[in-house]
């Protein structure tokens, strides 16, 4: 976990077709100035001008200052998010947005990666394969699209393979009967230091989680667009807000957000569903009943931290830094 809060307001420089369903936008500081660092697999929080907050992963160059690069796919179950950025987003336009923030990140030093996108889930790994190139590491990366017209990135992708075109492997379900991308076959043989990542729809992840159960934690990397588990609304547990003293009782049917939203408390959040990180919030006493993708399982088991929009309590008190 690693990011800031603090927020930014910048111009759409370019938005660009990028694939069937795919739009890319370039931002800029209005007075063209450097921005703050990112890593491969980092992401920022759009701030649109509709009130949604939704995180998208940084795809552009990080030896680039100068632009953050995001790509959005038009989701057919858009709450309002992706489809304002494809009928509405025009250059020239100023969004805020995040610091970035990383939570999907890339081990530098590891010999080989092996790279799983399924369908925009190429964002952050497109990052990933140009600082890897970059590094002259050993790398390959997996992508799997329901069509070819939906396959973004293709070009750059192998322009980064260079003279080893085999690095980018490219599956489309529509050409192969329909089948989804053998991740068993990807998994075989995977070498005893290589590191592996996937990022692309929920049963992707879901089937990615099953088929690489045998791969150690620390080499096994997942970033999740959307919820995976079921937020916690049990309710009936008290948090104590360690900075004011104040207690909130949470109810049934309410998460730990939403009742804090509901007492006028404000809380910074984007996803609301357990993958973006913004809401991290340290805990200082009590058992959280961790719900979210963000934290890995070290970090849910020491509980000094979490995820307070979708995550509950084990214990009938929390104490929290807020
Ligand atoms: S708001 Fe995204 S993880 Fe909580």
């Amino acid at each position: 976990m690693s990011g800031s809060t603090e927020n930014l307001e910048l111009r759409v420089r370019t938005v660009r077709w990028e694939a069937d369903g795919v739009l890319s936008c370039e931002l800029v500081r209005p007075d063209g100035s450097a921005l703050p660092p990112f890593t491969a697999g980092a992401h920022v929080d759009l701030s649109l001008p509709n009130g949604l907050v939704r995180g998208y992963s940084l795809c552009g160059d990080q030896g680039d200052w100068y632009r953050y690069v995001v790509a959005v796919n038009r989701d057919a179950h858009s709450r309002g998010g992706s489809a304002w950025i494809h009928d509405s987003l025009r250059p020239g336009q100023l969004l805020e947005v995040s610091a970035p923030r990383n939570n999907f990140p890339l081990v530098e030093d590891a010999a080989d990666s092996v790279l799983i996108a399924g369908g925009i889930g190429v964002t952050p790994l497109l990052g990933m394969a140009r600082r890897l190139a970059a590094l002259g590491r050993e790398w390959t990366l997996h992508l799997a699209v329901r069509t070819r017209g939906q396959a973004a990135f293709l070009e750059e992708l192998r322009a980064l393979a260079g003279d080893r075109p085999d690095r980018v492997r490219l599956h489309v379900d529509e050409e192969d009967g329909g089948k989804v991308l053998d991740l068993a076959g990807v998994l075989a043989g995977l070498g005893d230091a290589t590191h592996v990542y996937c990022c692309g729809p929920l049963p992707m992840l879901e089937a990615f989680e099953k088929q690489a159960a045998g791969v150690p934690a620390e080499r096994r990397h997942v970033e999740y667009f959307a919820a995976a588990q079921a937020p916690a609304t049990e309710g009936g547990f008290e948090v104590e807000l360690a900075r004011t003293g104040r207690t909130v009782r949470v109810p049934a049917g309410r998460t730990i957000l939403e009742t804090l939203l509901e007492a006028g408390i404000a809380c910074y959040y984007s996803c609301t569903e357990g993958v973006c990180g913004s809401c991290e919030t340290p805990v200082l006493g009590g058992e959280p009943d961790h719900r979210d993708e963000v934290l890995t399982d070290q970090e849910k088991e020491a509980g000094g931290t979490m995820m307070i929009c979708c995550s509950g309590s084990r214990s009938a008190r929390l104490v929290l830094d807020l």
